[in-house]
């Protein structure tokens, strides 16, 4: 997928007196099978998140609570997606430098991802992103 292709997606919601409910489901909101499951919380003011890219894991982000930006780079271009609803879901694709920022108070990200965690799959160095990029 391609940087200009992607876009926050809305997720179901089902909205009533009693509160309002989301839902995902792998391979239908989600474009892959989910293996792994984390969240991002209890991020200090002014602190950023991530400044790396995966070579094989996809993630899809969502906003559970409060809000935060997501940059997306693919090596020449950069977007940046504003999460700052509960039902906002965004697929990132491997092979894209990714930050989060701007977190707000009690902002909660939850990330699914559809590889284990391996280290071996980071790329922290953005200079050699770049080049990989090209
Ligand atoms: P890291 O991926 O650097 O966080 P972020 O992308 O939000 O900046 O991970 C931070 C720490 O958590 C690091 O020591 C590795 C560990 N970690 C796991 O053990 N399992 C996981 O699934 C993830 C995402 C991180």
């Amino acid at each position: 997928m391609k940087l200009d292709d992607i876009e926050i997606k809305t997720l179901p919601k089902y909205l009533d007196r009693r509160g309002n409910l989301s839902v995902i489901e792998q391979e239908k909101e989600v474009p892959f099978d989910i293996k792994r499951a984390y969240w991002i919380y209890d991020v200090p003011g002014g602190e950023r998140r991530g400044g790396h890219a995966y070579k094989t894991n996809d993630e899809f982000i969502v906003a559970l609570s409060g809000s935060f930006d997501v940059v997306l780079d693919d090596g020449k271009s950069r977007r940046t997606f504003q999460m700052n609803r509960s039902y906002y879901g965004l697929p990132i694709p491997h092979g894209m430098w990714r930050e989060i920022e701007n977190f707000s108070t009690n902002a909660v990200a939850l990330v699914l991802a559809s590889e284990d965690y391996n280290e071996d799959d980071y790329i922290r160095d953005y200079e050699l992103f770049k080049h990989s990029a090209k």
